[in-house]
């Protein structure tokens, strides 16, 4: 009797074992690989070397993927309210690639470690609220990056972890999309349409993305924007009238979202087609193999979302507006890095001293630099070696289904 029992579970183990090898693992092997800078410092982003993250653990929902667009985000560990609250909005996979910088010396502390288990704690705990509670099917990779100094810390990998959270995705389009961005009811509503899907899908195979137009929100906090995301576009008039959301970034960065044309979309019956417009920083539908990828030289804060549409437009992507889909602000605290690429940006007007070995000098040099090579035909988008290692043994990154 005993026997057999242990047969059976030495049975069943073994079928464990073979079964069919998961998500999660090959994540977690693809990123095996040895970075040579293991440690950033500030001279890093001077030498534009790529930022070394390791992955330690990923979570992915068992629920099946709803739509065929993957939500693609990142984040820092105080972000994972937003987070939650793009799983509450959105109904397809929701892939994220969470980030903690730590301050380490040549190993990890006993602190460094105890961060991880607290970050890898809050994951499990929302990643299991929302395997119940939350509309989207969830997959998320927590990753460390160990930093020398408190300066290093601030050099968020932005465009290495979009890339990275992509990786997760796979379906056959994809919406990379900032952490604090919801997007709205109606746009899921739509995807879940099959012939509209199907017809977006196919669309973004030929080289076409679909830009979601994105709003702000000036009154009402979070949940004035959770409340938002839930309207449809004809509801949005009088917020848009009393003053309460607005166009994103209209009065700071008017150019960014201009080419959307939003007065039109508010009468569009049907997608339309737009022209890239220069600094054009929509969000977009596109499709998951063949999007460029983002350049991991821009870090902490600015240029790094134009760079990569320039790059599209360059590539010969067309641009259509999506008819009823849209991405609202969801309010929160400004983070370390915007606040001192915003200061440097402006007092440096007054103050030329402060843009020597400044993030706000580096960028603006990186992006005229790529604008130049990108006219010229010269720009090379920069990825790490991670990125291309996954890219290559990731069953489903293999590019075979065309
Ligand atoms: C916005 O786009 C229109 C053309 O669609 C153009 O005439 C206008 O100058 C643009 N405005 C800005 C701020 O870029
Ligand atoms: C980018 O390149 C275009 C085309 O050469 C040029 O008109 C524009 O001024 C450049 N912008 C920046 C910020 O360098």
């Amino acid at each position: 009797m005993k026997f057999t029992k242990l047969l059976i579970g030495l049975l069943l183990t073994s079928i464990c074992v073979s079964s069919e090898k998961k998500h999660e693992d090959y994540i977690m092997s693809c990123f095996k690989s040895d970075c040579l800078d293991k440690k950033t410092t500030w001279q890093h982003l001077a030498n534009d070397l790529p930022t070394c993250l390791k992955a330690t653990k990923v979570w992915w929902s068992g629920k099946m993927a709803q739509l065929p667009v993957t939500l693609v985000t990142q984040l820092s560990a105080d972000r994972l309210k937003q987070l939650r609250a793009q799983c509450m909005a959105w109904k397809g996979p929701l892939a994220a690639a969470l980030h903690l910088p730590l301050i380490a010396g040549a190993q990890l502390s006993s602190e460094n470690h105890f961060k991880i288990q607290a970050a890898a704690a809050a994951i499990d705990q929302l990643f299991k609220e929302m395997e119940t509670e939350g509309s989207c099917q969830l997959r998320i990779a927590l990753l460390y990056e160990a930093v020398a100094n408190e300066r290093a810390s601030t050099l968020y990998p932005v465009n290495t972890l979009r890339n990275v959270a992509r990786l997760l995705a796979d379906t056959e389009a994809m919406a990379n999309i900032d952490v604090d961005m919801l997007p709205s009811v109606s746009l899921s509503t739509d995807l879940s349409n099959a012939g509209n899907a199907k017809l977006y899908v196919d669309r973004c195979k030929e080289k076409q993305v679909y830009v979601i137009p994105a709003f702000e929100t000036l009154c009402g906090g979070p949940s004035f924007a959770d409340r938002i995301s839930t309207m449809s576009k004809r509801e949005l008039g009088p917020h848009i009238q009393d003053e309460c959301l607005s166009q994103f970034r209209a009065r700071v960065a008017p150019a960014c979202h201009n080419a959307t044309d939003f007065a039109r979309w508010f009468s569009a019956e049907s997608a339309y087609s737009i022209q890239y417009q220069e600094s054009f920083e929509p969000w977009v539908i596109s499709d998951r193999m063949d999007t460029p990828w983002y350049d991991v030289r821009y870090k902490g804060y600015g240029k790094n979302k134009i760079v990569q549409v320039a790059h599209m437009a360059k590539s010969g992507f067309t641009f259509n507006v999506h008819p009823t889909g849209f991405l609202v602000h969801r309010p929160h605290p400004e983070s370390l890095a915007r606040k001192s690429f915003l200061r440097v940006k402006f007092k440096s007007k007054n103050n030329p001293a402060l843009l020597k070995d400044s993030l706000y000098q580096h960028i603006e040099d990186l992006w005229a630099q790529h604008n130049a090579s990108l006219v010229s035909g010269m720009y090379k988008v920069m990825v790490d070696d991670a990125l291309t290692e996954c890219v290559k043994s990731l069953p489903w990154w293999k590019p075979s289904r065309h």
